[in-house]
């Protein structure tokens, strides 16, 4: 069997509301459904011996949606997030966040914190949610804290290095191999544009409730087909 696994993925997931719509639901039974598949798919996911897995699981932009669908993913994030985090602790998942604290209520920002902090010190896969993410934000908050530490004299602009960036990034992970986008969209908008220079992207058709362990292998499988050059030749 072909052992290339990926270390760090990334999932953007895309469709929960379009998979409710089609059933006749309310959107917001397919942001449920969402979660339930999610905590199935991480457990796969770090089976199959992922170290980390990055999700996209509300941008910047998503707080221009309604009032209603913003109130409710937020409630809905709180009651999953303590829910849930036995089950990850439970498994020495190490829960990471990405993303500005602001505008977020103080309940899902209670939330995180408790998580991330009950979680610091394990040693297992990583967990990373990109909540309130916008990778250009991310981008700009790196050369503020690069800056700052250039005008108190803590780095020369001469040092300033790849590792330095990643460093000043929300979370120091590794580059992102492969990019999975649900529902058939075939854009990025936004998600970890500098750690995924050289990732594989890898579209499946399926809405997100739908993107099962079945559906990771068939990722997985595209994947190790690729032949990643990272700028070389041809092998
Ligand atoms: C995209 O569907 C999904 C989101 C806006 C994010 C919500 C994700 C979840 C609820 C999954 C669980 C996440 C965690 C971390 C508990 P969409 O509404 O954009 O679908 P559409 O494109 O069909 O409208």
């Amino acid at each position: 069997m072909n052992e290339n696994i990926p270390v760090h993925v990334g999932i953007i997931m895309d469709g929960n509301g379009r998979w409710a719509t089609e059933r006749g639901l309310e959107r917001s039974m397919g942001h449920k459904s969402g979660v339930k598949n999610l905590k199935t798919l991480c457990t796969y996911i770090f089976e199959r011996g992922v170290k980390v897995l990055s999700v996209y699981a509300f941008s910047t932009e998503n707080f221009k949606r309604e009032k209603k669908e913003v109130d409710f993913l937020m409630s809905l994030f709180v009651e999953s997030f303590y829910k849930e985090f036995s089950f990850l602790k439970d498994n020495g998942i190490k829960v990471m966040f990405s993303g500005r604290r602001e505008p977020l209520p103080r309940k899902v920002l209670e939330v995180m914190d408790r998580m991330t902090l009950e979680t610091s010190d394990f040693d297992g896969p990583i967990f990373n949610i990109c909540l309130n993410y916008g990778g250009q934000d991310e981008i700009v908050d790196m050369v503020k804290n690069i800056s700052k530490l250039v005008s108190n004299q803590n780095i020369e602009i001469e040092d300033i290095t790849k590792e330095v960036v990643n460093k000043n990034l929300y979370q120091d992970l590794p580059p992102l191999d492969l990019v999975i986008r649900t529902s058939g969209e075939q854009r990025i908008s936004n998600f970890m544009l500098y750690q995924s220079s050289y990732a594989e992207y890898y579209f499946p058709k399926v809405y997100f409730p739908d993107f099962n362990n079945d559906e990771f292998d068939i990722a997985i499988e595209e994947f190790q087909k690729r032949n990643r050059r990272f700028g070389g030749n041809k092998k």
